[in-house]
């Protein structure tokens, strides 16, 4: 689907607040995305078609490389390629940021997520125990551009 990807702002995420939950089902809430988007080490991005916020997603800059924070597409759009645009402009950030590579958590049930992400040649490098609400193991991913 046609979509363009550019910088989140707070007015994005007000028009977006009411229904985070029910149609992103991000862990994210909107308290924190609206500290992320006064982080100077972060970078957000939203997937806008017709003025309508189609999914969004994140990075953060560490110290050693760039970490994969969110990305989100609204229930009604995936499998529309919407993912796979986001993902390309954080990928497209984190290499000017010149750090080498970009690292991610993935919850071991969420095939979807995992599809996304070794389709953009991430690969499994190791497992975060009980990570997620300490019971589900994250599957740490990383793409390296160097
Ligand atoms: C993961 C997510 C962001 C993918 O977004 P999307 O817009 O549906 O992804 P795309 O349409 O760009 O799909 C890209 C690739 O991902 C994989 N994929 C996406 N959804 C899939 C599904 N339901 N089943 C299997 N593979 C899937 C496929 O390889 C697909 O490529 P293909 O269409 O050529 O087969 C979306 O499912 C989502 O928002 N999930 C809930 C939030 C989440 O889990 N985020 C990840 C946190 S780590």
């Amino acid at each position: 689907m046609e979509c363009e990807i550019i910088p989140m702002t707070l007015e994005h995420l007000s028009n977006i607040d009411s229904i985070l939950i029910s149609e992103f089902d991000s862990f994210w809430s909107s308290s924190i995305l609206k500290e992320e988007l006064q982080n100077p080490n972060s970078k957000y991005f939203v997937a806008i078609n017709n003025s309508k916020i189609l999914g969004f997603g994140g990075i953060w800059k560490a110290v050693d490389d760039c970490h994969v924070t969110d990305i989100v597409v609204k229930k009604d759009c995936r499998r529309l390629g919407i993912g796979s645009k986001i993902l390309e402009k954080l990928i497209q950030v984190a290499k000017q940021t010149n750090l080498g590579s970009i690292t991610l958590e993935v919850n071991i049930n969420n095939i979807p997520a995992q599809k996304l992400y070794n389709k953009y040649g991430f690969k499994a490098l190791g497992v975060r125990k009980k990570y997620y609400n300490n019971t589900d193991d994250a599957i740490v991913m990383t793409l390296y551009f160097k």
